[in-house]
C-alpha cells in the first residue's frame, strides 16, 4: 500500500506563531519519511479540504518552510467555517472523508483555537462511523489564551509582548505632553470574551504610577461612575491616565460595550471600537483631550516583536503533533505544561480533543486586583515568562523579510464539485 499522506490546515483567527507551528509540523513530517509520504495543506482551511483545494507542501523548498518559522499569519489562508453536527452536515463530513480517501490522507492536523478544535474531535467521530481510519491530532492555537488544560496557547504570548511593549511607548508619548495636552490614552485590545490580552498590558506597570493605570476587563462588569473616578484620581496623580481596554467588556446587562454588529460563522459577535466610546466618555464627562488606538490585527500580526518563548513553543507543538500522530494517537491536542515559574521551565503535554472543544477558559478573579482595574502578582507570575525573549526575522532595506510559498496546488482526482452550505 502506498505510504499515507498528511493533510495539514490553519484554522481561525491568525497569530504572529502559527506559521512556526506549520513549519515545526512540516520539517518533522519530512524527518518521517517512512511514515508520512506528502504534507498536503488546506487552501483555507477546511475549506481547502471540502473543495479538495489542496497544496502540495513537498514542492517548497527546505529554505522556504524553515522560513515559516518567522513569518506572521497563516501562509496557506485560514478560515472561518462551523462544521456543525454530524447529523445537520453529514453531506461535509462524507465529502471529507471522500477527498481524504481519493489522496490517501491518514493523517489529520488541525491548528486552531476552541471551535477548531471542536471540528478535529467531530472529524475524528465520523471517520469512525464512515470506517474510514485517521488520525487526528489538534494542534493549539489562539491570541486569545482561552484553550483550556493547555498552561497558554501559541500565539498569546507575542500578543502580550506587543501590547505591554505599547502601552508602555505610548504612556512615555502621553506622559511628556500631559501638561498641556493629552490626558487620557486609551489602547483598545483583542480577546473576544476573555481577557487575557488586556491583563498582559499590566506587565508594563512595574512600579507605583506606571501605565497602564487602568484595565478594562471582559470579566468585570463595566461601572462607568468608579471608572470614571478612578480616571480623574490618575490623571489628578499622574498628570494622565494610560488606559487598556478588552474589545469584549460589556456592561451590567451583559451588552458588549462595543459591538461592530456582524456575527461570524460561529455565532461570535464581531467586536471592536470600544477604545473611542471610553475615550470619549472621558471627554464628555472629565473633559479630558484623549488620544485611543485600536490595536487590531496589528496586534496579532507582530512577528517583528514575538516573544521568543511563544515562537519556540508554537514550533514545538507543530513537532509534537506528528510525533504523536505517528504514534498512534488519534484525538488529542499537544499542550504546553508548566514545570517551574523561576525558573520558567515547560514541556509538552498531551490533552483529549474531547475535553477541549468549545471550552473558553476564562481569566480567574484572583488574576484581577480587587478594585478589579488591575492584575495580580500571581497573575503577573503566569504572564511574565510567556512575553520574554526576542526574536527577530531577518531584514533587508529596513524590512522584515517574510516568505510567500508557492502554494502549488495537487491535482484534483474528484469529479464533483462541493458547494460550501456553511456561512464563512
Ligand atoms: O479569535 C481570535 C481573534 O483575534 C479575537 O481576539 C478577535 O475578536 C477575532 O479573532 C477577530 O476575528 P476576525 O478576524 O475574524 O474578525
Amino acid at each position: 500500500m502506498a505510504k499515507p499522506n498528511a493533510f495539514y490546515a490553519q484554522s481561525g483567527g491568525v497569530t504572529a506563531v502559527i506559521n512556526a507551528s506549520a513549519c515545526g509540523l512540516i520539517e518533522t513530517a519530512r524527518k518521517h519519511k517512512d511514515k508520512i509520504n506528502k504534507v498536503y495543506a488546506g487552501r483555507n482551511g477546511i475549506i481547502g479540504a471540502l473543495t479538495e483545494d489542496l497544496i502540495d507542501t513537498s514542492k517548497e523548498s527546505k529554505s522556504a518552510i524553515a522560513a515559516l518559522r518567522h513569518t506572521p499569519a497563516g501562509a496557506f489562508g485560514s478560515c472561518r467555517h462551523k462544521l456543525k453536527s454530524i447529523e445537520e452536515s453529514r453531506a461535509e463530513y462524507e465529502r471529507l472523508i471522500e477527498v481524504f480517501k481519493a489522496h490517501n490522507i491518514r493523517y489529520f492536523f488541525y491548528n486552531g483555537g476552541g471551535d477548531s478544535q471542536d471540528t478535529s474531535h467531530k472529524i475524528s467521530q465520523i471517520a469512525v462511523a464512515l470506517n474510514y481510519p485517521i488520525t487526528c491530532v489538534g494542534i493549539p492555537k489562539t491570541v486569545d489564551n482561552d484553550l483550556p488544560i493547555t498552561d497558554n496557547c501559541p500565539g498569546f504570548g507575542s500578543v502580550a509582548k506587543y501590547v505591554a511593549v505599547s502601552i508602555r511607548e505610548a504612556a512615555f508619548d502621553v506622559a511628556s505632553m500631559a501638561k498641556t495636552s493629552t490626558k487620557v490614552f486609551v489602547l483598545e485590545v483583542m480577546g473576544r470574551h476573555a481577557g487575557w490580552i488586556a491583563a498582559a498590558g499590566g506587565l508594563a506597570c512595574e512600579k507605583e504610577g506606571d501605565a497602564p493605570h487602568i484595565i478594562l476587563f471582559p470579566e468585570i462588569v463595566f461601572d462607568e461612575t468608579k471608572f470614571l473616578k478612578r480616571v480623574e484620581a490618575c490623571v489628578k496623580k499622574y498628570g494622565y491616565c494610560a488606559i487598556v481596554v478588552a474589545e469584549g467588556v460589556r456592561n451590567a446587562a451583559g451588552t458588549f460595550l462595543a459591538e461592530a454588529g456582524v456575527k461570524d460563522a460561529f455565532g461570535h459577535a464581531q467586536l471592536g471600537g470600544v477604545a473611542p466610546v471610553i475615550a470619549k466618555l472621558c471627554k464628555s464627562k472629565l473633559g479630558y483631550k484623549y488620544h485611543w488606538a485600536v490595536a487590531d490585527y496589528l496586534q496579532r500580526s507582530a512577528r517583528h516583536i514575538a516573544s521568543k518563548i511563544d515562537v519556540e513553543q508554537a514550533y514545538a507543538l507543530g513537532k509534537a503533533a506528528v510525533k504523536l500522530a505517528i504514534k498512534g494517537n488519534n484525538a488529542v491536542m499537544p499542550t504546553i505544561v508548566r514545570k517551574s515559574n523561576t525558573p520558567y521551565r515547560w514541556g509538552i503535554g498531551v490533552a483529549n480533543l474531547a475535553d477541549v472543544a468549545n471550552v473558553e477558559k476564562m481569566m480567574p478573579r484572583s488574576y484581577i486586583s480587587r478594585n478589579g482595574f488591575g492584575i495580580t502578582e500571581t497573575c503577573r507570575q503566569y504572564l511574565q515568562p510567556l512575553i520574554v525573549g526576542e526574536d527577530y526575522p531577518p531584514y533587508k532595506k529596513g524590512l522584515p523579510q517574510y516568505v510567500e510559498l508557492k502554494n502549488t496546488p495537487v491535482k484534483k482526482k474528484l469529479k464533483t464539485k462541493f458547494e460550501l452550505t456553511g456561512r464563512t
